[in-house]
């Protein structure tokens, strides 16, 4: 039995990449993105929920999805970034494993997800002045990982190794 490896971190910081590839290089753990169960739950795209039902209607399919996950082990969790402004989400997520901050600056952060239209966080007149608004909001949430990761001038090999060398080193 394993304890989980969970991912948080702001839109873009690789989480869900980073996550699939770490996965592979650990035997018998699974990923998952609970973007991605949210949206097989739901049956509906992230946008979807959004503009339908609203954005605490995610939060609470969010919540929901991060607890029945958490429930289980041996699996990489990439997580959406905005959980952790649930300090209930913190909790479980940390009590379910070592949790795993991948940083980034907001200009990195921002040249991943402009061109890309998937993140209603950042429907926005002008979405990099929101993203740097939701990373210092964030910050200090994010501060509350077991192992801060600094993502920047890094290759994705890279921070694969280091993340499995800290969780071999910690479990
Ligand atoms: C959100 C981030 C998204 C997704 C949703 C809300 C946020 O996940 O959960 O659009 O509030 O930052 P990613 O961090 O995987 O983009």
């Amino acid at each position: 039995m394993g304890k989980n490896i969970i991912l948080i971190g702001m839109m873009g910081s690789g989480k869900s990449t980073i996550g699939r590839l770490l996965a592979q290089k650990i035997e018998n753990f699974d990923f998952v993105d609970t973007d991605e169960e949210i949206e097989k739950t739901a049956k509906m795209t992230i946008p979807e929920i959004f503009i339908d039902y609203g954005e605490s209607s995610f939060r609470e399919l969010e919540s929901g999805t991060i607890k029945r996950f958490c429930a289980h082990e041996n699996q990489v969790i990439s997580t959406g970034g905005g959980c952790v402004e649930s300090i209930e989400n913190i909790e479980a997520l940390k009590e379910s494993g070592i949790v795993f901050y991948l940083k980034a600056s907001v200009d990195t952060l921002f040249e991943r997800v402009k061109h890309t239209d998937d993140r209603p966080m950042l429907y926005d007149e002008d979405p990099r002045k929101k993203l740097k608004m939701l990373l210092k909001r964030r910050e200090p949430l994010y501060q509350s990982a077991d192992f801060v990761i600094d993502t920047e001038n890094k290759s994705q090999d890279d921070i694969v190794s280091e993340l499995r060398d800290l969780y071999y080193a910690h479990r």
